[in-house]
């Protein structure tokens, strides 16, 4: 058996070669993506624990968490697995990925080698002590982002994934648009169903950041098939049509105000007003689009620190506002005459579990999501690909990267 095979190059079925050529972020390499990421030889991870799978990867998706790994903050992941039994001083990043079972553990039943799949991001220990009480082990202390806090994501040739974060690949894709989905979408999906009484229902406006952004797509498809009113938030014109092609019903610009970042202390009457005029402004462009005078049950969130004070304003009385990040900050303000007065929900969402996961793909698989592959790059640039995302330069929808796939849109196996 060959030492490590090319990109493209596929193993005899069942072996594993010993080496593989991964995207490799190291510490002294910490900085913006196109520094931070390298192609490197290093050996396979082929030490399977009973309920993991070895699976081949055909493509991987692009998300921004990778952008925070190669930078080293907020969170230094490689320090922080320090002490872990199989620690590594290294990062294979990557949360997304189509490919083939390749090789499976003692305990495996729910895939077999040769099955063709998507990745779900979630990890979590079976005997946590919430996976064990039979909670959502979102909520347990052993969860983990497979590709960000974990090692051994999808920019390598083979990544070690725990069977449960397996699904099914929908057959009408190809492996780079298969590859490109799962992280976002099943965030979305768990943002906009799981926090009852706040799932999206027929007829509730939903406001949308980022409308045409990877999380932005996938929410306003959710909403429509539902049957709500999705409303994206973009940042030029050029993205309107994207936009209104998934199912929005309209978009707001949101150059064209300029009340943004941090509020002004309620004590600075002058500063505040001012405020207080853009975001009224900006609700007015909520009701315009709906054509009467209803605010958002719901606002998803994930700007932060930019946008979160808008938000609070902006959600109606009794709706909630859903946020999973703050990519332009965490010091977000909530004036809290309107949270209370009002009876608003400020929650927290992170990834999704098993259940929200396979629902999504559910909603993939039949054809009524679609996963908004923007374009496909090569394995070399997943570093170029990941500066183009923290530049916010890179294409509307979803980003993916050849693996061991050859061409964009391959949809055959490899024999
Ligand atoms: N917790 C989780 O489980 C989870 C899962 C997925 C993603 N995330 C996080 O969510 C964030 C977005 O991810 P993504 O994949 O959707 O990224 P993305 O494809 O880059 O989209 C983000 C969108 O945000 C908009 N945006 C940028 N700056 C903004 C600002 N100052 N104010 C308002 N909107 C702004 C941009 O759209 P416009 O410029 O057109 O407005 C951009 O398209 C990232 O921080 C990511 O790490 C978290």
């Amino acid at each position: 058996m060959k030492d490590c095979y090319a990109l493209g190059e596929t193993p005899k079925p069942g072996c594993v070669p010993a080496r593989m050529l991964a995207q490799v972020i190291r510490q002294d390499r910490f900085g913006e993506p196109n520094k931070a990421f390298k192609v490197e030889e290093i050996d396979t991870p082929a030490e399977l624990k009973p309920d993991e799978v070895l699976v081949w990867v055909m493509a991987a998706g692009i998300n921004y968490n990778n952008v925070w790994a190669g930078l080293g903050v907020p969170v230094d992941v490689i320090k922080s697995r320090q002490k872990d039994a199989d620690y590594q001083p290294f990062h294979i990043g990557g949360s997304d990925a189509s490919g083939i079972i390749w090789k499976t553990g003692s305990a495996v039943t729910s895939v077999k080698v040769g099955d063709q799949v998507v990745i779900h991001c979630g990890v979590w220990k079976a005997d946590g002590p919430v996976v064990k009480a039979g909670g959502d082990p979102m909520f347990d202390p052993s969860f983990r982002i497979w590709g960000y806090e974990t090692n051994w994501g999808s920019f390598a040739q083979f990544t070690r994934v725990q069977a449960h974060q397996c699904l099914p690949k929908p057959k009408h894709l190809s492996w780079d648009a298969a590859a490109a989905y799962m992280l976002v979408g099943a965030t979305a999906y768990r943002m906009l169903t799981n926090w009852t009484p706040h799932s999206v229902e027929k007829g509730d406006v939903v406001l949308i950041w980022g409308g045409a952004g990877g999380l932005g797509c996938q929410a306003i498809q959710i909403v429509r098939e539902r049957g709500g009113i999705p409303i994206a938030v973009i940042s030029s014109d050029d993205k309107v049509d994207f936009c209104m092609k998934l199912g929005a019903k309209g978009c707001i610009n949101r150059k064209k105000f300029s009340h943004w970042g941090r509020l002004p202390h309620w004590k600075d009457d002058k500063g505040y007003a001012e405020w207080a005029k853009g975001a009224r402004a900006f609700g007015a462009a909520i009701w315009e689009i709906v054509g009467e005078r209803k605010s958002p049950r719901i606002v998803f969130e994930h700007p932060g620190e930019d946008t979160v004070p808008t938000s609070i304003f902006a959600c109606d009385t009794g709706g909630m506002v859903v946020v999973c990040a703050g990519t332009t900050g965490y010091n977000a303000d909530v004036d809290l005459r309107y949270l209370w007065m009002r009876q608003k929900r400020f929650q927290g969402s992170h990834f999704a579990n098993d259940d929200n996961a396979r629902q999504f793909n559910d909603l993939v698989v039949s054809g009524k999501v679609d996963p908004c592959l923007s374009q496909t790059y090569t394995f070399d640039e997943i570093g170029h690909v990941h500066q183009l995302m923290f530049e916010n330069r890179h294409p509307h929808g979803n980003m993916a990267c050849l693996v061991n796939a050859t061409k964009p849109g391959q949809t055959e196996a490899p024999r």
